[in-house]
């Protein structure tokens, strides 16, 4: 047993998340970037639901539904889940309901556990890390692809835990090491099962969208749960909001 709980540590898949204080949801490709593109589009909110069924429930006025399955548009929703189309987009108003294969249900998951669920990928990177609260227990969790290992979420994991300090889990260290073996993120974005669906479904632009980094200043936070399905809007502003950018106050270091 180690002599003290982890305080960093890395979820690979959402079915290995305990409870923490703080968790960060990741699913690069591409649930977590779409969610971080559409509030910067405009959208007030997003809906994540765990299932498509459950996305068509909730369509109403005011909401644009969106998602995939096996990476395409589902059949009668508004958009599929490609962050680049979002982000070419005029300013959008109202709210989104998303619903993916993977990411929407870790993000269902994290909300279950976890005090403050924050949603992080490399869009938003540098803000992410400046929004986690100072000494907090933080776990990454990796969305995952399809209840296996994710290549491209665990990268971006090792990139977030190699930013942070405190006591760090072996599979917060295997993350770090995970990260620190490519020269930068379009490699294992590309190279992971992910990236190859992308790539073999004529969605490759994603790939470099995701890849890019700290272009977003805002870190979206699940702050309702009451059904079932977390909404998520931008983290907001103030010395006593968890989750708001916090550029002064990094992590604990120690
Ligand atoms: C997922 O949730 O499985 C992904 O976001 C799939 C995708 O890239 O569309």
């Amino acid at each position: 047993m180690p002599e003290t709980e982890a305080e960093l540590d890395v979820a690979f898949l959402p079915s290995e998340l305990r409870k923490t204080e703080v968790a960060v949801v990741v699913d690069v490709l591409r649930a977590t970037s779409t969610v971080t593109q559409a509030l910067a589009a405009g959208y007030g909110s997003v809906h994540c639901a765990p299932s498509i069924e459950a996305a068509r429930a909730l369509s109403g006025p005011g909401r644009m539904l969106a998602g995939e399955r096996q990476g395409l548009p589902v059949p009668g929703f508004d958009l599929g889940n490609s962050p680049a189309a979002l982000g070419r987009y005029e300013a959008r108003r109202g709210e989104l309901v998303l619903a993916t294969t993977n990411g929407t249900p870790a993000i269902v998951a994290a909300a279950e556990r976890a005090e403050v669920v924050l949603l992080g990928c490399l869009l938003n990177l540098e803000a992410l890390l400046a929004a986690i609260p100072p000494g907090s227990q933080v776990t990454v969790v990796c969305s995952g692809t399809d209840g296996r290992f994710a290549l491209e979420d665990a990268y971006v994991a090792g990139r977030i835990v190699a930013r942070l300090r405190g006591a760090v889990s072996d599979a917060a260290r295997v993350a770090a090491c995970v990260a620190g073996a490519y020269a930068g993120a379009v490699q294992p974005l590309r190279d992971s099962a992910d990236g190859r669906m992308l790539r073999s479904t004529g969605q490759e632009a994603d790939i470099a969208w995701c890849a890019r980094e700290s272009v977003l200043d805002l870190v979206p936070q699940v702050t309702a749960n009451g059904t079932g399905v977390p909404v998520v809007t931008t983290a907001e502003a103030g010395p006593d909001h968890p989750g708001k950018t916090n550029r002064e106050n990094p992590i604990r270091m120690v």
